[in-house]
């Protein structure tokens, strides 16, 4: 027999958790944690956003990068990212990490994390918070490459 439950929950699991960089319009890097998101298509990333730092920088940029936070090494930065707002503190810096500037799009690739995707801003609306982007580069530490 089932049983009906009530409230707001999160209910597919386990959720992943998506770290979004961007720059600002002065070049400076920020990073947001995301996990309302999914790989949308072999070359497409759907991301759903309230407005944020990272949402008005990707109106300048139109690119982002996604990396995936990972449960050994990089837990505690990625909520970090989740829990402070780059409008008001300069996250990269306070976290210690290291960046450079994605190849593809003028977005950052944040060094600590060892799978990142970069990606150009396809559309996003305000009014929603959809964010779509297609994903033009991807790369993975040797470590965790198996193809
Ligand atoms: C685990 C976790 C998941 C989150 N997922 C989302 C999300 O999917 N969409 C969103 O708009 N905010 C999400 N947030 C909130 C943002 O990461 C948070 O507001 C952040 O401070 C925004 O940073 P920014 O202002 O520097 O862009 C999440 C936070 C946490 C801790």
């Amino acid at each position: 027999m089932s049983v009906e439950f009530t409230g707001k929950k999160a209910c597919i699991a386990p959720e992943r958790v998506f770290i979004i960089g961007t720059y600002d319009e002065n070049g400076v890097p920020n990073a947001m944690n995301a996990a309302w998101g999914a790989q949308s298509d072999y070359d497409e990333i759907t991301l759903f956003l309230a407005k944020h730092k990272t949402t008005e920088n990707l109106k300048h940029t139109k690119a982002f990068t996604v990396a995936f936070a990972t449960k050994k090494d990089t837990v505690e930065i990625a909520d970090y990212f989740g829990v402070e707002t780059g409008n008001k503190v300069n996250k990269i810096e306070k976290a210690g990490c290291h960046v450079h500037k994605s190849a593809h799009v003028n977005a950052p690739i944040i060094e600590d994390f060892p799978v990142t995707l970069e990606c150009e801003c396809v559309s996003y609306s305000d009014e929603t918070g959809i964010l779509v982007g297609k994903i033009i580069a991807q790369q993975a530490d040797e470590a965790v490459r198996t193809a």
